[in-house]
């Protein structure tokens, strides 16, 4: 049998979604093993996760920039997965921007989930610039990772509906219901080789 894709995610916060993967993956609905996950946030929730389920959680220091790696660190990041022979790269509320040399290491095969209808709301807190914005539809993004924020080849989207009483937190629930139904799901198409780019487009067959 050929081996399954392994697969590394890297979060720097509480690992809801790693956690939708890990409950796909022992459902037997994926067919990828994860390799490991990585933080850039000793205390992140998500590497607690990973060891309750037995799985190897790594923590890299980010280095001295707030919203990148440096570049020594990011080569650690790279040579992590490397070693572990990761073929697809899942950022799971990995809040740094990857650069050159990650991006280059895995083309087209690291994805991204970003709480918005992408292009709009790219960055932080994107439930709440929806919020804030009045939009009635908002949602969720799965997308290949690319230079620059929130702009690469998209593979899935979720729609949510805004309500009228909604916070940014009753809103952010609702897209992550979205973000962990979407999330595992795209993980299998890719596993399943069934996912192409062409372009900015993405063929899923
Ligand atoms: C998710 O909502 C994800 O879309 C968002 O961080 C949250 C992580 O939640 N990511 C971004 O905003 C990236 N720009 P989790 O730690 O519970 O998976």
């Amino acid at each position: 049998m050929a081996e399954k894709l392994r697969i590394g995610v890297l979060g720097s916060g509480k690992g809801s979604n790693l956690q939708s993967i890990i409950d796909n993956v022992a459902a037997g609905k994926i067919p990828v093993k994860i390799a490991c996950v990585v933080s850039d946030v000793e205390e992140a929730y998500i590497l607690e996760r990973a060891r309750k389920h037995g799985i190897e959680a790594i923590y890299i220091p980010p280095g001295k920039h707030k919203t990148k790696l440096d570049a020594e660190s990011e080569a650690q990041y790279v040579k992590c997965l490397k070693d572990r022979g990761v073929g697809l790269g899942v950022l799971a509320g990995f809040m740094r921007m990857l650069k050159e040399p990650f991006i280059e290491a895995f083309p087209n095969r690291i994805i991204n989930i970003h709480p918005s209808l992408l292009p709009a709301f790219r960055g932080l807190e994107a439930w709440k610039q929806a919020l804030d914005y009045g939009v009635r539809y908002t949602g969720c993004t799965v997308h290949f990772i690319e230079m620059g924020m929130d702009t690469g080849p998209i593979i899935m989207q979720a729609v949510v509906e805004v309500k009228d009483d909604d916070t940014p937190e009753t809103l952010h629930q609702r897209i992550q219901v979205q973000e962990h139904r979407i999330y595992p799901e795209v993980i299998r198409l890719i596993a399943e080789g069934r996912v192409a780019v062409k372009g900015r487009k993405v063929i899923v067959r």
